[in-house]
């Protein structure tokens, strides 16, 4: 995918992950529509891509809102005049065992980085194919997306799931018409261990991020370097893109216990009943076709 002289939009391109794909972006020469629930950082980043000599502008949207998200890709193509490509970034985390989290965090979780996803996918999705753009979306998932499961991330786990299994279908629902990723970060040094910072009150309202969570995240790679490696994956048409060789080995490991489960279900293979539901859609399609 082309990246010079695009432009491009980015949600939660006000901090973290999100500002180093926004200067990347405009490293390679493309312009960039910042969007943030927090517009004084979002402008902040505008001020720094336009110091690398590319048009930007800041946008405060909330990605649990659809209307909020509709009206981004709205703005998007008005004061732009073309947009290719879409990075849904935003997104939050909320710690905890699962019998110690709290029903508003689940919410909460979802609301922002699956939801927000959702319509975020779906809203410039849509207008590709009406203004016939081959257009790039890349969705942030997480290492928790294909398996990696540490204590107390559940909630986020299951919502970075979601962000995979939503990306995966588009992608062949769109095939040909619009390209796909879904970044699979690990750990990346921004403020997402103070996520409580944008926390709504109908979810319990701002919180403190555990310090724990802020030490052990400074371990993690530097944004902007994150930013650089999503670009290129971009441009190379990757779907999925990872920060972190370890995430190799849950993969490895994950697909082996799938395929040890298989084996013991049906030692000698599944039977002639096992219709797959790939193949069940192909023949249905075809008996329904005039
Ligand atoms: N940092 C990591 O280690 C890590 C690892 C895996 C995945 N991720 C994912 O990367 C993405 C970016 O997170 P980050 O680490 O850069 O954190 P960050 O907190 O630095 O940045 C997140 C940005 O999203 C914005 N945001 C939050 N809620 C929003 C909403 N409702 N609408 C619009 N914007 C909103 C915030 O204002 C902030 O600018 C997230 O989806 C996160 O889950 C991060």
């Amino acid at each position: 995918m082309e990246i010079q002289n695009k432009v491009a939009v980015v949600t939660g391109g006000g901090s973290g992950i999100g500002r180093g794909i926004a200067l990347a972006l405009a490293g390679a020469d493309a312009d960039v529509v910042v969007a943030d629930v927090d517009v004084a950082n979002a402008q902040r980043v505008v001020k720094e891509v336009e110091a690398l000599g590319r048009r930007a502008v800041a946008f405060e949207c909330d990605v649990t809102s659809e209307a909020s998200v509709e009206a981004l890709a709205d703005f998007a193509w008005e004061y732009m005049g073309h947009v290719e490509l879409v990075f849904n970034n935003a997104g939050i985390v909320a710690l905890g065992r699962a019998v110690d989290t709290s029903t508003k965090d689940l919410q909460w979780s979802f609301d922002v980085n699956t939801f927000g996803v959702w319509y975020g996918s779906v809203a410039f999705a849509r207008r590709f194919l009406q203004k016939n753009v081959k257009g790039w979306i890349c969705n942030t998932g997480s290492e928790s997306s294909i398996g990696v499961a540490s204590i107390g991330t559940a909630i986020y786990c299951g919502s970075k799931h979601a962000v995979l299994g939503i990306t995966d279908t588009l992608r062949s629902e769109y095939q040909g018409q619009i390209g796909f990723s879904v970044l699979c970060p690990g750990m990346v040094r921004t403020n997402l261990w103070d996520a409580g910072r944008h926390r709504p009150e109908k979810f319990g309202g701002q919180f403190k991020g555990d310090p724990v969570a802020e030490k052990a995240i400074q371990y993690g790679l530097d944004p902007a370097e994150v930013g650089r490696h999503v670009v290129g994956c971009v441009r190379n048409e990757e779907f999925y893109i990872f920060t972190h060789p370890h995430v190799k080995e849950v993969a490895v490991q994950r697909a082996k216990e799938i395929v040890e489960a298989m084996d013991r279900q049906w030692p000698q293979g599944a039977g002639p009943q096992h219709f797959s539901t790939l193949d069940v859609q192909k023949k249905i399609m075809e008996e329904l076709a005039p």
